[in-house]
């Protein structure tokens, strides 16, 4: 795998080859919550600037007590990372990973974690004629498997799955499980021996289904979440972890002081106590979304747009159409969207769509209207 993976949201790299600002560049490829900045979290940032001249605090207590108090969990059940991509990184070392099960085709930084742990990855593959719903039986299947595994003490010839990855909903495909389907996930991995790490990056869309207030409860099972995609603030960096209390101080131990700085601690303290914002974008997005995915859906070159949860949609086109002159095109006309090819699992023409604000989802699809139907 390189060592640097190809994630949306790279518009610097877009705007300076097009010689434009990138505040001339519509990014459809990292899906950010469209409606922007809320007013308090702005506020929040401009109060914050003036303690710049201090350090932060080196393990961001104030907001782990905040979050405990909203999830009602220990803080000492919390990490708080320079995005959620840095907790992401450290876990497989943390937790000595050997092997990682992935649910996929899912974020690129599962495996690359695992990798640079020098553990083995493994991926069950949701297909793209089921809507990518997401294989729950085939992980249970394999984790029921490896426990006979390590019952019969077999581990010499194969390490047996010590960890799961799960990201819910699900990116790129938006797709999420059912409650059952997570109790039957989370007691194969259970008996397998294993962990299981749900990732929440864009759960507030879909708030209900988070499992954050089983961490503690259920063990072994860990929880991320992140302020990038439904806050705005990807600049910022600031993401969540929720687990069991020893392994997660290990975790802590091992970022490095002052990871997370003082404006973006700021962001995140009143970002989640902005509900009005909160609900505003749920809502926004539950309109928004049907109605986008409606333009895409009567696009000649269509064949699917993949039901979502999240801020985004993945979209199938026909075989053999060329992606990367559409995102070549597209891209002269200051638009970027996500080529989904080269997720592990993704081998058929995909893109994936970020929803953003009427006005900017219309313009998109004008210019979709202009691409050629073969
Ligand atoms: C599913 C998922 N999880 C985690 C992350 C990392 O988010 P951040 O590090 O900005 O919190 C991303 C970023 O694209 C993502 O798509």
């Amino acid at each position: 795998m390189k060592s640097s993976p190809v994630h949306g949201g790279n518009i610097y790299e877009i705007a300076s080859s097009q010689g434009r600002s990138i505040h001339r560049v519509l990014d459809f490829s990292a899906s950010i919550n469209p409606l922007g900045l809320s007013p308090v979290v702005r506020r929040a940032i401009r109060q914050a600037i003036p303690f710049a001249v201090h350090y932060p605090e080196i393990e961001s207590l104030s907001l782990r007590r905040q979050l405990a108090r909203i999830h009602k969990i220990s803080e000492g059940c919390l990490a708080i990372g320079n995005g959620s991509a840095e907790l992401i990184s450290l876990i497989p070392r943390a937790l000595h990973v050997r092997h990682g099960l992935v649910i996929g085709p899912t974020f690129v930084e599962f495996e690359r974690a695992l990798t640079q742990a020098q553990a083995r990855c493994t991926y069950v593959l949701a297909q793209s004629d089921s809507d990518y719903t997401p294989p729950i039986d085939e992980a249970c299947t394999l984790l029921d498997q490896q426990t006979g595994i390590r019952r019969s003490k077999k581990q010499s010839i194969d390490s047996p799955i010590d960890i799961v990855f799960l990201c819910h909903p699900n990116s790129p495909t938006g797709q999420v499980i059912s409650r059952a389907q997570f109790h039957q996930l989370y007691e194969s991995v259970q008996r397998a021996g294993a962990c299981l790490i749900v990732d929440e990056a864009f759960i507030d869309y879909c708030v209900s289904r988070s499992v954050l207030r089983k961490v503690g409860t259920m063990a072994g099972l860990f929880v991320l979440r992140s302020f990038t995609k439904f806050f705005a603030i990807p600049g910022l960096r600031i993401g969540y972890l929720a687990g069991p209390e020893k392994e997660v101080s290990t975790i802590r131990s091992l970022l490095p002081p002052w990871s997370v700085n003082i404006v973006a601690s700021a962001a995140a303290e009143a970002a989640v106590q902005d509900k009005a914002y909160q609900r505003q974008s749920v809502t926004f997005m539950n309109i928004e979304r049907k109605r986008f995915r409606a333009g895409l859906q009567v696009l000649p070159y269509v064949q699917r747009v993949i039901p979502s949860s999240a801020n985004f949609l993945l979209v199938q086109l026909s075989k053999d159409y060329s992606v990367a002159r559409m995102v070549q095109e597209l891209c002269e006309e200051g638009l970027v969207i996500r080529d989904c090819q080269n997720f592990p699992g993704i081998d058929v023409p995909t893109i994936r769509l970020a929803v953003r604000l009427p006005k900017e989802n219309d313009r998109l699809l004008k210019a979709l209207k202009r691409q050629p139907r073969q």
